[in-house]
This record gives C-alpha cells, structure tokens and sequence, in this order.
C-alpha cells in the first residue's frame, strides 16, 4: 500500500500514551521539532526526523514549516435538532433562567417539539452544516447525541439521523443514545420502555455506541438514571453521564460508581464530587461553551486537573445551552474559564477526549494510531488555543491521512 511522508512540520505536538491522562501528565505534551512523518493505509507509521527516514514513499507532502497537532475530538454534542431556541435566548437575555424555561415546558421541550416531527431527511440536511463547521474547526471525530425525541420512535428516527449523517461527513461520527428529559405524565412507565424496549432496539439495530442519561431537578433523579444506565450496561453499551450543570444530585457518583466513560458538565461540582471522580475511571467533560452562554460558574477545570482527574472538553453543540460551532474555539475557553494551561487543554480535546469515547487510535500522534491531524497557519503550535474567533487558525484538517479541509 502506499506510503505519503509529511515533511518540514515546524513542531509536533501531541500528548503519548492511550487512555487516561491524569495530573501531571495531562499537561505533559511531546514536542519534536523539525518533524516527519509517514502515513500508511489512514495510519501514522513512522515519526521522526527527516534524516532519519529510510523507507520507500510513494508521495511527499510538505506541510510548510507550520505546527502539526492531533486532530481534535469533540466528545459531547447534540448537533441533530429541528426548529431554534432564539425566543429563550432573548428571553434570558430579559432575565428568565434556563430552568424557569425548562420547568415551564419550554427550552428542551420545544426542541422536542420541533425535533420529533421532523422527518429523517430534514434532520440530516439541518444537522450537515453543523458537523461540517465542527470539522472545519479542526474535530475529525465527533459524538453526536439523540435526546430530542423523547418517544422511542422519534429517538430511533434521531439515531438514524446520525447514521445517515455519517455517509455524507469524512468526520467519524460516535452516536449516543440519550435519555433527556422525562414526558410530562407516566415517567415510570418511560423509563421502564426505555429500559425494556428502547435500548434493546437500539443494540438491536446498532444505532448507538453510548447511553447517556441527563441528571438533574427538571430532568432524572438519580435512581431513574441507575436503572437506564445498568440496562445499557447489560445490553453491551457504554456509559456517558450529563450532571451536576445545576445542582450537584449524586450523578457525579452514580457515573464513577457505574464505570461510566465521562461525566459532562460539572459546573455545580464541589470538593465531593472531585474526590469521588479521584478515585474512579471516568473522565470529566468541561463544557465551556455553556458556561459562557448561560453565565454559569465554569467547571473547576483547574482543581479537577490538580486532584488527578482526567479531564476532557468537548463544544456540547446544542441549541439551548451551547451553540458554540467551534471545537477550536472550546479548546481556548476551557484555558480562559475552566484555568486549564494550553496543553492541558490540547490534551483535554485529543488524548482524554478519545478516551470519553472509549477509544486509543486517536487524539495522539504516535505509530500505529489514526492519521486524524491538524496543520496549523501557524508554526507555534499555542496559537490554536490562543486565538479567539479567526478560523483559518487551523490551516488543514487532515483524517485517515487525506486532506478533508484546506
Ligand atoms: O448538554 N443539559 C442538558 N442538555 C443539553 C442542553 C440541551 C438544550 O438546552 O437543548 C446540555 O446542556
Ligand atoms: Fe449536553
């Protein structure tokens, strides 16, 4: 097969290691100048100096002394939706709060509104040039959530949505099956079709990889989301957790407890919930863009680095909470919100966001993984966490060594 060697990159950037990366080492970047590289069937197969490369090639592209990093992965987004949310957002602009509107039937609800009846075909068309403005900002791997169903067959329509989305994006697309918001009557009865219908269907189908479940007052108690969650468990699924973005109910734990990949949000997380995610496996997800766009307490980024937490950051692309179309740009608010140095936040969107999704064959440049990267306009790799709002910060986006933007 044939070998495409990338040559003159100013510097390569990339955190070393699958899994998790904790503490010290999740600001522990491997940094080689005046780099190589060789690219086999989509794989990274060889990284070094020029000189030192002795294969054959078939092609040489010269990456023009700019900086290479990972290609990011944004591990947390809802980017599947119908209708908009502009009458909230002018409404808490007016001082109405996010839950005021939840509670009322609004917010989430409506989107459920406009979502479920919407077909297939318009869900993709709307969804496409989102995940197209998240690969242009430099994420070739993208998780992208249903939860704007609420029946199980408009859920089932969302999952297919995603899967028909990803014959028309280069982005490898990781679809989650997301437990919302529960129905206005018979929540019981909801959690046990969910639990008795919707997962075995889905697992049936192949329709998602994770089981997400939103832990709050206008959303599941804690007990609900154990049953949803031990169900996915059984059927083979992986777990992800939305929790503590308003009050701090116990879905911190009940992630750690369970094993869960990621527990996202955190911004109502205190000590407790720090040392409980110390002790486990499970990655916390910093949303920056919702803090910023609903004026809540950042995550405590800084304090969950420093207590050895994994930490990751992903857009959280949404309607209502987040419509940040920019991983890039999350990438720099999790330095300016969530206190993250530079290249905990570069590890935080490559490294530990793979491991939000239970993968080790990217967010790192090493032999043997995937050859999803960026070529920054610039050859100081800091300058993608620095700039705020300039997209062609990120010069090309590069998956499975073929050039998809720039
Ligand atoms: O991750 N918090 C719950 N779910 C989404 C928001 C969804 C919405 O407001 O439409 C989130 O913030
Ligand atoms: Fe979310």
């Amino acid at each position: 097969m044939s070998i495409t060697l990338f040559t003159n990159c100013a510097e390569l950037v990339t955190p070393l290691g699958g899994g998790l990366h904790r503490g010290t080492l999740q600001g522990l970047l491997h940094r080689l100048p005046e780099a190589a590289f060789a690219v086999q069937d989509g794989r990274i197969i060889w990284i070094g100096a020029l000189r030192d490369w002795n294969g054959n090639h078939d092609r040489v592209i010269d990456v023009g002394g700019r900086a290479v990093i990972p290609a990011f992965v944004d591990s947390h987004t809802h980017a599947i939706w119908a209708g908009h949310r502009l009458d909230d957002f002018e409404a808490r602009a007016q001082g109405k709060s996010y839950e005021e509107i939840l509670a009322a039937g609004g917010g989430i609800y409506q989107t459920v509104r406009q979502t479920a009846i919407a077909s297939v075909e318009t869900l993709v068309t709307l969804a496409k040039p989102r995940v197209a403005a998240l690969l242009r900002s430099g994420a070739a791997t993208i998780e992208v959530k249903s939860g704007y169903g609420l029946t199980p067959e408009a859920e089932l329509n969302m999952l297919r949505a995603i899967a028909r989305l990803q014959t028309e994006t280069p982005a490898a697309l990781f679809p989650t099956l997301l437990i919302h918001v529960p129905p206005a009557e018979g929540r019981e009865q909801y959690v046990q079709d969910v639990v008795e219908h919707l997962i075995p269907t889905v697992v049936r189908e192949g329709l998602a990889r994770f089981v997400d479940v939103f832990i709050e007052q206008e959303a599941f108690t804690v007990e609900e989301a154990r049953r949803i969650l031990e169900a996915a468990k059984t059927h083979g699924l992986e777990l992800k957790v939305h929790a503590d973005q308003f009050h701090a109910l116990g879905g911190v734990e009940l992630a750690v407890e369970l094993g869960a990949l990621s527990v996202d949000h955190l911004e109502a997380s205190s000590e407790a919930q720090v040392a409980a995610l110390a002790q486990g496996r499970t990655v916390a997800t910093l949303l920056p863009g919702v803090s910023l766009h609903l004026g809540l307490p950042p995550a405590p980024g800084r304090i969950l680095v420093d207590a050895n937490v994994p930490v990751a950051v992903a857009t959280d692309l949404n309607p209502g909470s987040s419509p940040l179309f920019s991983m890039q740009l999350a990438v720099a608010l999790a330095v300016r919100l969530n206190g993250l140095t530079p290249a905990e936040a570069l590890t935080a969107a490559t490294a530990n966001a793979a491991a939000a999704l239970g993968v080790r064959d990217r967010g790192r440049l090493e032999e043997g993984c995937r050859a999803d990267f960026l070529v920054l306009a610039s050859a100081d790799w800091r300058d993608v966490v620095y700039t705020l709002g300039a997209p062609e910060t990120i010069a090309q986006v590069w998956i499975g060594g073929e050039l998809v933007e720039g």
